[in-house]
């Protein structure tokens, strides 16, 4: 037995994914498969590292210890082949809040940001909340999910875009974007003077045979124009700690990056996440290469079901990400009706495909970071409404 098999009742934790599921649907009934978090236990280095910091029972305010920035250039060294010095690395409470710094430090109101269409929905939110304008570009399916590099120019050369939002590995459709499309994208960019924020929070969860390819390791000119944005959170099952890394090399994108930072006052971070972030990156390396192999065989197994017990469910299988896309367009229903009978028929919660952009309509996300009895248990659940 894997120690990912065992549930762990995740009810009355104060969950997103589990705790609110009564007050959206008014049903005590539905099994979760949304939210990006894994039913699983954090690594044991992660767990005593908290323990031993509670024990001492104080909790006033605390420094980032140098050791925090060693655990984080050796992760990044030794799993990713990127050298990142720690003048190099700022921090921050999380992925989309340095989006949001981003996108005030290196546009004005009305600016346009190019994203793409499907892609994770606070890409969007972040950018109509700052009053930039949105333009999506939309990936279209041969197979896979591959860029309109032709669409993307277009859009960047007709709206004067001046900033774009990469999902690399790409949520929710599981794309390892390859050097090669890095390449074209990051050319495009480089351009038309376009700063790129690569979102890379997914890199750690990859497949065999895909490999991950950092945007600035595609080509050495990329430094200059773009930032990285990572976290072990995602990788760890931390979210709750709300930590993550920006690696920014041009000194001036830098500069310009931690003066919203400051005006903000977005430059402390909680001691929590500083913690676990280092513990997770100096000691959970064994246990993410275990959680890899299950996530995997979860995936088979899912993919496995929809193709035998309901093949008229498309679906592929992620090169990155314990997230799967799955097309319902054969049974040609409106959205609304499509997550009212995934709800009130089969009795799961999944992500509606429709809030990733136009592109998701009739689709839907699911999370299989579940023991296997869960996963199996949820796509019965699927398979009993639309049989
Ligand atoms: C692509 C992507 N970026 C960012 C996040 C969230 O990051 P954070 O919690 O650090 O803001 C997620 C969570 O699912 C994600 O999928």
């Amino acid at each position: 037995m894997s120690q990912f098999d065992q549930i762990i009742d995740r009810k009355n934790t104060q969950s997103v994914k589990w705790d609110t599921l009564e007050a959206s649907y008014h049903r005590n009934d539905l099994l979760p498969m949304w939210v990006a978090d894994m039913d699983f236990q954090a690594p044991e280095a992660v767990q005593s590292a908290f323990q031993s910091y509670l024990n001492q029972g104080v909790f006033g305010y605390t420094i980032v210890p140098d050791s925090f920035y060693d655990a984080v250039i050796a992760w990044q060294k030794k799993r990713h082949s990127f050298t990142v010095k720690k003048d190099e690395i700022l921090l921050s409470s999380g992925v989309v809040p340095s989006i949001a710094l981003s996108v005030q430090a290196y546009t004005h109101p009305g600016d346009a940001v190019l994203i793409h269409d499907p892609v994770y929905p606070p890409f969007a939110q972040v950018v109509e909340e700052n009053n930039r304008k949105l333009i999506r570009s939309q990936l279209y399916t041969d197979d896979k999910f591959v860029m309109d590099f032709a669409e993307m120019e277009r859009l960047i050369q007709e709206e004067d875009v001046k900033l774009f939002v990469l999902c690399n590995p790409h949520n929710p459709g599981g794309r390892v974007w390859s050097q090669a499309e890095l390449q074209r994208i990051g050319d495009l960019c480089k351009k038309y003077q376009v700063t790129v924020v690569s979102d890379e929070i997914h890199q750690d969860i990859v497949y065999q045979p895909e490999t991950f390819t950092t945007f600035q390791n595609a080509d050495p000119s990329f430094k200059d124009f773009s930032i990285i944005l990572t976290a072990a959170t995602k990788t760890f099952n931390l979210a709750g700690i709300k930590n993550s890394m920006v690696f920014i090399k041009n000194p001036d994108l830098k500069q310009a990056f931690e003066k919203i930072q400051k005006q903000n006052h977005q430059d402390e971070i909680n001691t929590f996440g500083v913690i676990g972030t280092q513990a997770a990156y100096e000691g959970g390396s064994q246990w993410l290469d275990e959680l890899l192999e299950y996530l995997q065989e979860n995936i088979n197994y899912a993919y496995n079901f929809f193709q035998n017990t309901l093949p008229n469910v498309k679906v592929s299988k992620p090169e990155a990400t314990y997230l799967m896309w799955l097309d319902f367009s054969a049974y040609h229903l409106s959205d609304n009706q499509l997550e009212d009978k995934l709800v009130q028929e089969a009795k799961v919660v999944l992500n509606p495909g429709i809030s990733y952009g136009e592109k998701g309509s009739q689709h839907m996300r699911i999370n299989i970071a579940c023991p296997r009895a869960t996963l199996k248990e949820g796509l019965e659940r699927i398979a009993s409404a639309f049989r």
